[in-house]
């Protein structure tokens, strides 16, 4: 199926091949830029970005990269728009899509962005939902294949807090060929339905999809370890699961179990010395700024494909 007039707001609605697609046009979008080429591919175009929430790399990655297409981008700040005075979401995908050729949204509930897309008769992109964050596990691929020579094979490590980051890489890193661990302590895992979906594609595409509540035995043998906050935007910080989380940190003495050119990765924004210690996040096997660079090539492809 063609990409173009697609959405992108699950990484399950797509094949292996699509997400190569995007992968590829990232790449190539990021040599063009480093060599100063011209790729002016949505001239004219017009994104509009709605924030429900707070945000630094996804705002200024999508504006920037849109800016670098020869498009433009409309900041909708969370609040700012008649969405936060009852407008309904139904009305204002009707609306955006008069005006703009794509639609950007960070959302609280997952089913808000997938009515916009529903609504919308132009492409929505989901720049994160409580259940997902596809856009960042575009990049973080992007940032694997450069760092590791491929995807296929590799095992992925993700420790911490079950949430919209790990939900993303249990479906693109396993569409992609990697073997994926989610090391979560009890309480904290991945929902059922979730890991039901990505046991369904990890079958699909014969990887290897486990949870384990023990972060040494999680890590064993990883290509790639993987954190996020404790606590994501909109969830009460507790005692209780920072207590339950702090045997995950991702610190020197966990990085030494994994293999020895293992790479650590983060989406950002880090709680430095919470979920990862400021030694290994500024370390030699951190990649977390190179992920943050890569938002803005992975995106440019995903958006110079579905515009
Ligand atoms: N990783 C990520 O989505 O960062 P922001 O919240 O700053 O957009
Ligand atoms: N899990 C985090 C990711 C932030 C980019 C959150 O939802 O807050």
């Amino acid at each position: 199926m063609s990409l173009k007039g697609r959405s992108f707001i699950d990484l399950s609605d797509f094949e292996r091949y699509e997400l190569r697609q995007f992968l590829d046009a990232g790449a190539d979008l990021k040599r063009k830029q480093k060599r100063g080429e011209p790729h002016e591919l949505l001239k004219g175009k017009s994104l509009a970005m709605i924030f429900m929430k707070s945000s630094t790399r996804t705002r200024v990655s999508f504006e920037v990269g849109m800016t670098q297409l020869g498009g433009h981008a409309l900041y909708l700040e969370p609040g700012g728009s008649q969405l936060g005075r009852g407008e309904t979401i139904g009305d204002t995908a009707q609306v955006l899509s008069r005006y703009c050729d794509v639609i950007m949204a960070r959302v609280f509930a997952h089913s808000d962005v997938t009515d916009l897309a529903k609504y919308a008769t132009v492409p929505v992109i989901n720049g994160l939902s409580d259940l997902l964050h596809p856009c960042q596990i575009m990049a973080d691929m992007l940032t694997i294949e450069e760092h590791r020579g491929s995807l296929e094979g590799q095992k992925i490590v993700y420790v911490g807090d079950s949430n919209n980051v790990s939900n993303s890489i249990m479906q693109g890193c396993t569409i992609m060929g990697m073997d994926v661990t989610i090391g979560s302590p009890k309480g904290y895992t991945p929902s059922e339905v979730i890991l039901k979906k990505a046991t369904h594609l990890s079958k699909k595409y014969g990887t290897t999809l486990e949870v384990v509540n023990n972060p040494d035995e999680a890590v064993k043998g990883a290509d790639v370890i993987y954190t996020d906050t404790f606590f994501s935007m909109g969830q009460e910080r507790s005692k209780e699961k920072e207590a339950a989380l702090m045997p995950f940190q991702v610190n020197k003495v966990l990085v030494g179990k994994a293999k020895k050119d293992v790479i650590v990765m983060h989406c950002l924004p880090a709680h430095r010395d919470e979920e990862l210690t400021s030694e290994v996040m500024d370390g030699p096997h951190s990649v977390v700024f190179d992920q943050a660079e890569n938002r803005l090539h992975a995106q440019k492809g995903i958006m110079a494909l579905i515009v």
